[in-house]
Parts: structure tokens; C-alpha cells; sequence
């Protein structure tokens, strides 16, 4: 089979290889085979193929192939996989290894596609709105009972917009912030009755201060970080929590600069890596809601190019290019 793998930490496209390796043996007891079709790009794929700053230069013992979601058929079962057949068209994550044309997950991490829901949205189903659970209910402790303004960065990307479009539904009070004026018109066409900021003109601070009515976010969302975090902690009003669940912003920002103490305020970091910490039941209610959201709401899950694995490299180009609509995809053939 083919993979897309990597032996050491480095820059994607100089570290990262297309591979033929043997396939996979049969699956053991509670396990499946799944030849995958479609995996997507994720900035958190390519942080684990580069490191987080500071914590790079990684090696691996045997070559890892990155990516944990993916869609695509079950090709044979282990004893003990439930409804789980071969044919059947899934959805998993968390599975390692999915820029592989073939990956082992165990049958409780892998979700029938619904027969409505095409192979592009189903490549897309589970991370991203396991995401927005995740920071709905931080948000949710945030809050205290509090329906503050939240102030969102990096608004215009895929997780964005599902925000976004949680925020029209359940009513909660969102100010988007984007980094330049072409995703600042974008995402006024997306969603005209949420106010929209770019951080590229020059007064963004006061216009925020407008839009959370001059008493500053109840809570901010930030995937940006870096640079950026002393003036997101300075637009949270006193109490307030700066949820971080991104690293996409560069420079950084020194703890002690913040003024945490005397203004009671909280820095919490938000991850989908825990959410197998969660219970079976509560998995499951997530997997529905995350099923659903695909079946009635497709256009959330915007796809901005696909590319077959052997032009990984152009898949990552794209996938990093400034002002890309969505989530780039790997393909593989059915057979
Ligand atoms: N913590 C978790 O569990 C978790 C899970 C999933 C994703 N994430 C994080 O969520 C973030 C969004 O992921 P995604 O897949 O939705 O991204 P995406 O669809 O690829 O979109 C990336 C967006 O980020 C913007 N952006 C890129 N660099 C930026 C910078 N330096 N400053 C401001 N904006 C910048 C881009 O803006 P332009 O349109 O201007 O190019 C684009 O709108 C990423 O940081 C990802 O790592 C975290």
C-alpha cells in the first residue's frame, strides 16, 4: 500500500516521503481494515510532522504516517465489530496513521456514513465538530452564567465558521476577527449579522471594544496566539477567560506581561486530543451531533482542494496558502 510517512520532526515537505509499504494483516478481535479514500489536512496533522516551536527535531523508532481522521471502507472485521462490515463506508478518528491507503482502527472509534452524506463531507465529519463540542462547553465554563460577548480569531477558518454558525443558532453574542480584508468580505457574505474585524487595520483594538459594547469579551476563542495573545488578554473584560486551542500566529507573548492576577483573569487550553477522555455514551452523543450536522449542513464542510497522496506536497502548499476557503483533502483510489 502506499503512505505518506516521516521518520523524523521537520518541515513537511522536506521531511515527509510517499512510501510502499506492506499492507496491514488481518484485523484482530474488536478491530477493522479500512481502505481509505479521503483524509483531510489539518494544521494540527502538520504540527505533529513539524513539532510545536520549541519542541521540534523529534525521531521515530519506524516511519510514522501522520493524520488521525479519514473516510472510507471497510475491507475485513475482526471477531467482536459489532454492525461493522466489510463494504460498509466509515468515518474515524482518532486513528493514527490515515495518509495511508490502509489503516487498523479499533471498530469504537469508526462511524457509518450516513448513505446521504457524500465521501468529502465524510472525510470532514468528526474533527471538526468534535472541535466545536470541545470549545462550546469551555466556553460554557467560561462563563459562569455570564452571556458576555465572545471575541473569535482566526473566524474565517473551518472551525470558525462552525462557531459561527453555532453562534446564529443558539444566539450567543460573536465577534469575528480575521487577519486581512478579503477574509474580512468573505466571511460579512457568510454570515452578514455577525460583526466582523480585520486585525490588519490599524484601529481593530477600539472597533472591538465597540462591538463587545465597551466592556470588553466575557470570552475570547484564539487559534492564533503568538504575538497576538497581549492583545486579545486586553480586550477580555476583568474575570474573563482566553480560551487557546491554536498556535497559528507567530512571536510570542510572556506570561508575566499579562496582567493574570490583578484582574482575576484565566488562560485555558483546549484540545479534541482529550475527547476519548469522555465517556462511551457521551462519545456517542457527540459522534450524533457531529453526524447529523454533516447530513443537514454540508456546506460546513467546505473542501478547499483534493489531491491524490502521491501530490502530498502540493496538497500542503495549498493547504497553508493565505485566504483558502476550507479544508484540503488526500485521496486514494477505492481499489
Ligand atoms: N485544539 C484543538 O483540539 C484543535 C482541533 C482542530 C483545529 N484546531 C486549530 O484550529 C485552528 C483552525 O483550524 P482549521 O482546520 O479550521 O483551519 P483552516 O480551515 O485551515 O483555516 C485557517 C485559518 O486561519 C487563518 N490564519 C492562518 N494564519 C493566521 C495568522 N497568522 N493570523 C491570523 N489568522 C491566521 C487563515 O486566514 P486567511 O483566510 O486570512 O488565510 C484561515 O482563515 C488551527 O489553529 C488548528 O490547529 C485545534
Amino acid at each position: 500500500m502506499r503512505a505518506i510517512t516521516h521518520e523524523r520532526q521537520g518541515e513537511a515537505v522536506r521531511v515527509l516521503s510517499l512510501r510502499e509499504l506492506s499492507e496491514p494483516p488481518a484485523p484482530a478481535a474488536g478491530q477493522v481494515l479500512v481502505r481509505v479514500l479521503s483524509r483531510p489536512v489539518h494544521p494540527g496533522d502538520l504540527l505533529g510532522v513539524e513539532g510545536v516551536p520549541g519542541v521540534t527535531g523529534q525521531r521515530f523508532a519506524s516511519p510514522r504516517s501522520p493524520g488521525l481522521e479519514g473516510m472510507g471502507v471497510i475491507e475485513a472485521v475482526g471477531d467482536g465489530a459489532g454492525e461493522l462490515r466489510p463494504g460498509l463506508r466509515v468515518a474515524f478518528f482518532p486513528v493514527p496513521g490515515a495518509w495511508s491507503e490502509f489503516v487498523t482502527a479499533p471498530a469504537g472509534l469508526v462511524v457509518p456514513v450516513p448513505d446521504g452524506v457524500g465521501d468529502e463531507t465524510a472525510a470532514l465529519m468528526l474533527v471538526n465538530p468534535l472541535t466545536l463540542l470541545t470549545l462550546l462547553r469551555a466556553v460554557e465554563d467560561s462563563r459562569h452564567g455570564d452571556a458576555g460577548p465572545i471575541v473569535q480569531t482566526a473566524a474565517g477558518s473551518s472551525i470558525g465558521k462552525l462557531v459561527g454558525a453555532a453562534a446564529l443558532r443558539h444566539g450567543f453574542p460573536l465577534v469575528n476577527l480575521v487577519r486581512g480584508s478579503a477574509g474580512k468580505q468573505a466571511l460579512r457574505n457568510r454570515f452578514p449579522e455577525l460583526p466582523v474585524i480585520s486585525t490588519a487595520d490599524a484601529d481593530w483594538r477600539s472597533q472591538v471594544r465597540d462591538a463587545t459594547g465597551g466592556r470588553g469579551a466575557g470570552t475570547v476563542l484564539d487559534a492564533v496566539g503568538g504575538s497576538l495573545t497581549g492583545d486579545l488578554v486586553a480586550l477580555l473584560a476583568d474575570g474573563a477567560t482566553l480560551i487557546s486551542y491554536g498556535a497559528l500566529g507567530s512571536g510570542s507573548t510572556a506570561l508575566e506581561s499579562l496582567a493574570l492576577t490583578s484582574r482575576e483573569l484565566t488562560v485555558r487550553g483546549v484540545s479534541v486530543g482529550r475527547w476519548l477522555t469522555r465517556t462511551a455514551e457521551e462519545r456517542a452523543e457527540d459522534v450524533a451531533f457531529a453526524t447529523r450536522l454533516a447530513e443537514t449542513d454540508p456546506d460546513l464542510f467546505e473542501v478547499a482542494g483534493t489531491y491524490d497522496l502521491a501530490d502530498y506536497a502540493e496538497a500542503i502548499t495549498h493547504a497553508r496558502r493565505p485566504g483558502k476557503n476550507g479544508t484540503v483533502l488526500l485521496t486514494s483510489p477505492a481499489s
